[in-house]
């Protein structure tokens, strides 16, 4: 069982988008997957709750279920979706439990500043420090063509971990997460940019 946490206290920043889409990736190639729901938002589960039937199952969890409902048969993957907001023994709890943590950043001076601070608290972590825990960075919503974009690559560069790809902005992500669907439950035509920039994520994962 792999466990990987996504995390950026930073709201908005592409947590829920990340771990549903990793969750759909992992279903589609044949994974028991645990999408695991720390928010009290609940857009994961929601998410969830909209999932068609007919495509490849993930199980989810959130703190109010009965944890009956992780089921019986162990996961191969459990990604865990995290709230904004989460620090101290939260942040140190949730760490303990994964082995990577994908932190999602937007191209705007708010969102650096935010997650600027909460490298360093990541830094601050035994796990982290000891590299028991594999930290990455995504760029999220990026639009190559903008100065925000500039200043993103900068600030990632001397974020201190490795910058696994960009994901542009893009309304197939909006539309996914409406219907609960992933990208990888789309028709490829559709996503064939996205797939491109999925893809050293996915390699970082395997
Ligand atoms: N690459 C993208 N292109 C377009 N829209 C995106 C992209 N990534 C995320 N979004 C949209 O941005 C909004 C925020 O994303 P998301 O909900 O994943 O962030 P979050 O970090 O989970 O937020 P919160 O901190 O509130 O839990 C959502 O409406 C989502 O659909
Ligand atoms: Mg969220």
């Amino acid at each position: 069982m792999k466990t990987i946490l996504i995390a950026n206290p930073k709201g908005g920043s592409g947590k829920t988008t990340l771990a549903t889409n990793l969750a759909g990736y992992f279903a589609g190639r044949g994974g028991r997957v645990l999408l695991v729901d720390l928010d009290r938002q609940r857009s994961a589960t929601d998410w969830l709750a909209r999932r068609p039937d007919a495509l490849p199952a993930i199980r989810g969890w959130n703190g109010q279920s009965d944890r009956k409902a992780m089921g019986e048969t162990r996961p191969d993957w459990l990604v865990v979706d995290s709230p904004a907001g989460m620090h101290g023994d939260k942040l140190t709890n949730a760490l303990k439990r994964a082995e990577r943590v994908i932190v999602p950043v937007q191209p705007s001076a708010f969102d650096m500043a935010a997650t600027r601070h909460f490298l360093d608290a990541l830094r601050a972590e035994k796990s982290v420090r000891k590299e028991k825990i594999e930290v990455a960075m995504i760029g999220m919503r990026v639009d190559a063509r903008t100065r925000a974009a500039a200043d993103l690559s900068a600030f990632l560069e001397e974020a201190g971990f490795p910058v696994l790809t960009l994901l542009r902005d893009a309304q197939i992500y909006v539309q996914a997460a409406g219907e609960g669907l992933s990208l990888f439950d789309m028709a490829p035509s559709r996503t064939a940019r996205e797939m491109e920039q999925w893809q050293p994520l996915l390699d970082w994962l395997a």
